[in-house]
């Protein structure tokens, strides 16, 4: 089975062909355009921008993935597409688009949530996967850890109570003046750093639910800055920047593992994956498989191209999803629910 899958949920617009096997998924061809130039400036997203910006590139992206893979528009059994949770602009370019092309052509058709994009990231290199498995997904909208039964399944354990993983490292960057999107950057300041400065101090939650919280890092990287402005203009040469890079990165590596050994025994997970753009940090990563060696684990993370929002995700999930006869009427949903 060949499947076409877009996404456009933010600031990246992508497709991919992607060809479903009785072993799992092969990717046959990934194009992603990124926005990072249009962005950058304003250090986030604009979602004015971003929306206006999708609609001029959907029609290449589109076209080029199929160039890619070989294939023409008549070879496709199906196309798959992020109905939601996203920016509703940025969402509905990729949608309609798609939608278009599948009704003109008369191509079996299917919307896929985003974070379901985000798990079965993981199938390419994973496909035969042990369940139950923990999930964490870690991007620049969310910080959620769920016990997946399957590909199709996410049961939520918990979450951020304010800022996103992601967003600490962008505001840590922006304060820093390295530059956009932050995370990279942050990444490798840390791994130029001799030394991590002074540790941040973990949150506590006096109702004493399951939890994290990553506002109070974008406070004590300011205050920290406020202390000593030089960090603000030093760049990413400065040994000084480097360590707190560091720590930061410490930090948030250590906060997100910290519930899954508990959590992973209490439901028997066999496996545990971890998507999204922050999957991409490298600290994050080699924690993460000492971890699960050490718990015994499957660890599954996407490589870093499939970690960030992509076309494959979305073609690899929407492969499992069964589409609607006449799925004509849906919409994007910018706040879609599991
Ligand atoms: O999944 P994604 O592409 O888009 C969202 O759905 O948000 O994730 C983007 C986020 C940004 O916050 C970016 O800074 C972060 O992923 N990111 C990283 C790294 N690469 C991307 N964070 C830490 N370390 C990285 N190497
Ligand atoms: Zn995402």
């Amino acid at each position: 089975m060949l499947v076409l899958g877009l996404e456009s949920s933010c600031d990246d617009c992508s497709a991919a062909v992607v060809e479903e096997t009785a072993t799992g998924p092969q990717l046959r061809s990934l194009v992603r355009e990124s926005q990072d130039a249009i962005h950058g400036p304003f250090g986030g997203v604009v979602p004015e921008l971003a929306a206006r910006e999708h609609l001029l590139q959907v029609r290449a992206v589109m076209a080029s993935a199929l160039a890619q893979a070989g294939i023409g528009l008549e070879e496709l059994d199906r196309i798959a597409v992020t109905r939601g949770p996203g920016l509703v602009g940025s969402l509905l370019a990729t949608f309609s688009a798609s939608k278009a092309v599948a009704w003109r052509h008369q191509i079996p058709w299917v919307g896929v949530h985003h974070l379901l994009g985000h798990l079965n990231a993981a199938r390419f290199a994973a496909p035969d996967l042990a369940f139950p498995a923990l999930v964490l997904l870690v991007s620049g909208g969310h910080t959620h850890l769920y016990l997946a039964k399957d590909w199709t399944s996410l049961h939520l354990l918990q979450k951020t109570r304010d800022d996103a993983a992601g967003e600490a490292f962008d505001k840590t960057a922006r304060m820093l003046n390295l530059g956009y999107p932050g995370g990279p950057l942050v990444d490798a300041c840390s791994q130029a750093a001799p030394k991590a400065a002074d540790p941040f101090t973990p949150p506590k939650f006096r109702d004493g639910k399951a939890s994290w919280s990553f506002s109070g890092l974008k406070t004590g990287v300011k205050l920290r800055v406020e202390r000593d402005p030089r960090l603000a203009e030093a760049g990413a040469s400065d040994p000084e920047v480097q360590g707190l890079c560091r720590s930061l990165q410490e930090a948030i590596s250590a906060w997100l593992l910290k519930p899954v050994p508990d959590l992973a025994t209490e439901h028997g997970a066999r496996s545990l994956v971890i998507s999204g753009g922050v999957a991409c940090n490298s600290r994050l990563r080699a924690d993460a498989a000492a971890m699960a060696a050490r718990l015994g684990l499957r660890l599954a993370i996407p490589e870093p191209r499939l970690c960030t929002d992509n076309g494959a995700m979305i073609a690899s999930a929407g492969a499992l999803l069964e589409p609607g006869a006449e799925p004509w009427d849906q919409n994007a949903d910018a706040d879609l629910k599991l």
